[in-house]
């Protein structure tokens, strides 16, 4: 076992957002790798019970990260490490939701931090988003000294805000904090719907036969990067000295042409109802992201390492398995799916919209 797999061993730790597409793959390998415990709070907002191992070192909290009752449980368990992965996701449902977004992305972070600090941790590992906080006018690829002001919806408001947060209770209290900033984390454990990442509800609508919808021209790019090699980013981040009180890009490094996945995504599932087109988001103004990882690479020894294609088809995978489940999970507003659901994860009623949301 790698020392800062082995470093786990024994720790209790705190998984915010554990039952997420990210989280549930931490939670496996933090179990696996003998932590003492594994506590997850999760609203099971975009979570989802059967996405978890069944590993007897994992104690799921069920609630909110703004409710001081849950947190106080998990807490006073006296967890060492913290990563935080809760949040409203994402772009659209900030600009549908923004109270929502800014109450679990702002005030969620804030009280996090302020238990952490109260107890005492050895780490805090917050998941920021380099896809959201560099804006649309910061050179390619993206480094982490970029700023800036021009950010297009209340989620890349309310991540930026997260790791201000974080910048503070660092350099007031020492806390010591990791900002990660994923980019685009796709593969197993991602369920689609409404408000997801592209590439889950690609496979979604290939897997029933029906065109992939593509906002924009197909010529946007992106840094697509896959879930095990952002949480080999993540357990690298918790571990090395060098990385507290910095900010470091977790992501593949490489570009991906949107047109090229959706192609590739028919040829891997035998869709034969090829693509459609349809508007651009208002907020999503970036036509390339791609970004550097060489901060992470010396501070943190980050190297990913998973071939696109390899990580696609792994995903593809994951769906036929979990078919069942996936498509008794995945929220999309009628219209946009046969798996016709009432309500959104919020439990509000949504209205059609493009499923390439992110
Ligand atoms: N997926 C990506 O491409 C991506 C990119 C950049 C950053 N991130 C960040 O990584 C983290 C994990 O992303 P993900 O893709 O796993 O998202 P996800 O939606 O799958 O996971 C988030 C989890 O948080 C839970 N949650 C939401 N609101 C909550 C609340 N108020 N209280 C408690 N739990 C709550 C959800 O139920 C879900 O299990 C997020 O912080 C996200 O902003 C993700």
């Amino acid at each position: 076992m790698a020392e800062y797999h082995e470093y786990y061993k024994g720790k209790r730790i705190l998984v915010t957002g554990g039952a997420g597409a990210i989280g549930s793959r931490l939670v496996r390998h933090l179990t696996d790798a003998g932590a003492s415990m594994v506590m997850i709070l999760d609203n099971l907002s975009s979570g989802y019970r059967w996405n978890l191992p069944a590993a007897p070192n994992m104690l799921l909290v069920e609630g909110d990260v703004i409710d001081e009752i849950r947190l106080k449980r998990v807490f006073v368990e006296r967890p060492q490490v913290v990563f935080h992965l809760a949040a409203f996701f994402a772009n659209q449902n900030s600009v549908d939701h923004p109270e929502s977004d800014l109450s679990t992305n702002g005030l969620g972070t804030l009280r996090l931090l302020e238990y952490a600090n109260l107890v005492g941790i050895e780490r805090f590992v917050y998941a920021s988003s380099g896809c959201s906080i560099y804006g649309s006018a910061a050179p390619l690829p993206l480094r982490e000294e970029f700023m800036s002001m021009n950010l297009t919806s209340p989620y890349q408001i309310t991540k930026m805000l997260g790791e201000l947060y974080c910048n503070f209770f660092f350099n007031h209290h020492r806390l010591p904090v990791v900002k990660t900033r994923f980019f685009n984390s796709y593969g197993p454990g991602e369920v689609p719907g409404q408000y997801r990442n592209v590439i889950p509800n690609f496979i979604y609508w290939a897997l029933q036969q029906r065109p992939l919808p593509i906002t924009g021209t197909g010529e946007e790019t992106r840094d697509f990067t896959y879930v095990e090699d952002i949480v080999d980013g993540l357990m690298r981040a918790g571990y090395f000295e060098a990385a507290i009180g910095q900010e470091m890009n977790l992501a593949s490094g490489t570009e991906t042409v949107i047109g090229n996945l959706a192609r590739d995504i028919n040829a891997l599932t035998g869709n034969t109802a090829g693509t459609t087109a349809s508007v651009r988001r208002k907020w999503d103004t970036k036509s390339r992201l791609l970004a550097s990882v060489e901060r992470a690479r010396s501070l943190i020894g980050y190297t990913p390492n998973t071939p696109f294609d390899t990580g696609l088809k792994n995903t593809v995978q994951w769906f036929r398995d979990n078919w069942e489940n996936i498509r008794g999970s995945a929220s999309f507003p009628p219209g946009m799916s046969s798996a016709v659901r009432p309500t959104d994860a919020m439990g509000v009623s949504p209205t059609p919209r493009s499923p390439q949301t992110r």
